[in-house]
């Protein structure tokens, strides 16, 4: 408008009696404001967490409201499910045992145990159309509860990321896509690697739990696995990352990206979205986040009581990770979110 510049000065905007700009006028139709949305949530976008038991009947977790430890016939059919809905990957947890349960959680290498059973299952019946995540620690396995090996109070880091690897080895060979260690023993992402090459695993993915806080958020997890053993005896805290630390997530993050993990996960994920941002922005690898038991009991509780609107928090959470950069997030909302989101595009 160089061409006319007084028609500028005709309008005096600092003696007008209105706004210059509206910033109401972009959000004042439904229309408009889908229109300007920067980030939606979509059911690409979710990971399903699945608690996998050794019955036949589903088991309510009790600090977890709808969610239920499912018997391994009944994870193969939410695997459907979830390849129905379009959910790309599941996470498998199981519920060991407590007579499998030992010291020194041998049965995290039983080619046979629960989740090698599942995944093997899973992996017969929905083929690649679903990737199948499995955690790498030894706490479900343990009597202690803790990830890794303890001696005399101590959880051993080197002995432990020996265990990890054959641990890593067997879920591959069961069929698992992606190893998730969520252990947090220094240099294990760099050793399973080493494993999975040299078992034939070169397309088996490392999705680490790079950032994982010794969080107070796991307690309905820990119910749901029942690795709350004694904890008491040591603490998570000697291998968790302390809520208090930033710089030291981003390190972590760093070197399990230069040991070869293909993605990072930041973990819990509500009251951290400031590290997902952070390690969003820094690195550009793909980025997940956790939200996980403790954040869904709280939203659980407070929508059963009627206190909050359960679909519409559970919504805008959700969409708060990916405002943060998160690239997809594991929930154990995941299968109604699925079907809200679908509904949506049913109405439209
Ligand atoms: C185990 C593991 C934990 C979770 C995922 N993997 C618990 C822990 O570290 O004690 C927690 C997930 C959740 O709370 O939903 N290494």
């Amino acid at each position: 408008n160089r061409k006319h510049p007084e028609s500028f000065e005709m309008f005096d905007f600092a003696r007008s009696p209105y706004p210059m700009t509206r910033m109401r006028r972009i959000r004042r139709h439904d229309w408009s404001r889908r229109l300007v949305a920067e980030h939606a949530l979509g059911v690409n976008d979710l990971i399903w967490p699945l608690f996998v038991h050794d019955g036949q009947q589903p088991i309510d977790v009790e600090s977890l409201p709808g969610v239920q430890r499912l018997s391994v016939d009944g994870v193969c059919r939410a695997a459907e499910q979830a390849c129905g809905w379009g959910i790309p990957a599941i996470a498998i947890f199981p519920a060991t045992p407590a007579e499998l349960k030992t010291e020194e959680a041998r049965e995290a290498v039983n080619p046979q145990n629960l989740v090698c059973r599942t995944v093997r299952k899973i992996k017969a019946a929905v083929g690649d159309s679903l990737g199948v995540i499995c955690d790498v620690a030894l706490d479900p396995y343990s009597i202690h509860g803790h990830d890794g090996i303890v001696r005399d109070g101590d959880v051993v880091n080197d002995e432990t990321v020996e265990v990890l690897k054959q641990q890593a080895v067997v879920q591959a060979d069961a069929g698992c896509d992606i190893i998730a260690p969520s252990d947090m023993m220094d240099g294990r992402i760099g050793a399973i690697r080493q494993a999975l090459e040299s078992n034939g695993h070169t397309n088996v993915h490392i999705m680490s739990y790079a950032a994982k806080y010794a969080s107070a958020f796991y307690g309905p997890f820990r119910d749901a696995v029942g690795s709350k053993g004694n904890l008491a005896g040591a603490s998570k805290k000697t291998y968790q990352q302390s809520p208090s630390q930033t710089d030291e997530a981003l390190h972590e993050v760093a070197l399990d990206l230069a040991e070869g993990a293909d993605s990072v996960m930041v973990k819990p994920g509500m009251p951290y979205l400031d590290i997902v941002a952070r390690v969003k922005s820094t690195f550009g690898v793909p980025t997940f986040a956790y939200q996980v038991s403790g954040e869904y009991a709280m939203l659980a509780a407070a929508a059963e009581r009627g206190w909050l609107d359960k679909e519409a928090t559970v919504l805008e959470s959700l969409l708060a990770f990916k405002r943060a950069g998160a690239d997809g997030v594991l929930t154990y909302w995941a299968p109604q979110v699925a079907q809200w989101l679908h509904r949506d595009v049913q109405d439209q």
